[in-house]
């Protein structure tokens, strides 16, 4: 089978709530208040996809597995994805297009600042997700600019956490996930550098390993 099914399979999975939500809207069933149910459900997606991109190399780290790696940039980019659509909602639909009033809100609600710290952290990954980006910054900077996802991660994480106020739980779990992939990735790292001669083969078979998924999960 074509090995292109499985970050298709992810993609219309994704469509899913995408589609329920858009055809809930259109049939006016998204409640009293439509524009808030609209623009937190877009936020949890986009936030419980990019978490899902984030434990993709830490779960290929851990079991070996490759498939993690061949969703991960349809993952990263569908969460970039429903990260504009959740702010065009709040920008267009909430705000009428008053960029005024959203300096105003950034300003005086920080959690909407880390919000819009986190989808501009996420603006580079996006635009750098091809392939021909990828060749074009070369392996190494192109895996080092990436690490960014992490900060996106963070601050979409703190812009969950100031806006729930009372149960922190379910920012507490995505965090917690957060946390746990970078930590994952800096314990590889430093177990490169400091490694012995066998850790290095290892960490040389990964990295090969990482390139080539990077080669698969980029190609069209
Ligand atoms: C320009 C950028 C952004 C703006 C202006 C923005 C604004 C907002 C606003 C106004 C709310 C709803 C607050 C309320 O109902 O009181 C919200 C909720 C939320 N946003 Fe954002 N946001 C942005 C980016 C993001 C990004 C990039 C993510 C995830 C990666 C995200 C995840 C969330 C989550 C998880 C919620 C809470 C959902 C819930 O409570 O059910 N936001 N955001």
């Amino acid at each position: 089978m074509n090995r292109d099914w499985l970050p298709r399979a992810v993609l219309a999975g994704i469509g899913v709530p995408l589609g329920i939500l858009a055809a809930r809207a259109c049939a006016g069933l998204l409640g009293a208040n439509p524009i808030a149910t609209a623009l937190n459900q877009l936020g949890l997606l986009s936030l419980a996809l990019l978490v899902a991109s984030l434990t993709c190399t830490p779960l290929r780290l851990v079991t070996g597995a490759s498939f993690p790696m061949r969703i991960r940039r349809t993952l990263g980019l569908a969460a970039f994805f429903c990260g504009v659509l959740h702010a065009l909602v709040y920008l267009a639909l909430d705000q009428g297009l008053a960029w005024r009033a959203l300096v105003k809100d950034a300003v005086a609600r920080p959690f909407i600042a880390l919000g819009v710290a986190a989808l501009l952290a996420m603006v580079p990954l996006a635009v750098t997700s091809t392939r021909r980006a990828q060749q074009r910054l070369g392996g190494r900077r192109w895996r080092r600019l990436h690490r960014l996802a992490y900060l996106a991660g963070a601050l979409a994480v703190g812009h969950y956490l100031l806006r729930v106020k009372a149960d922190v739980t379910e920012p507490a779990l995505y965090g917690t996930v957060v946390a746990l992939g970078f930590a994952a990735r800096l314990i590889r790292g430093r177990s490169r550098r400091s490694g012995t001669a066998s850790e290095r083969r290892v960490g040389g078979n990964l990295e090969a390993t990482s390139a080539r998924e990077e080669k698969l999960q980029n190609s069209p």
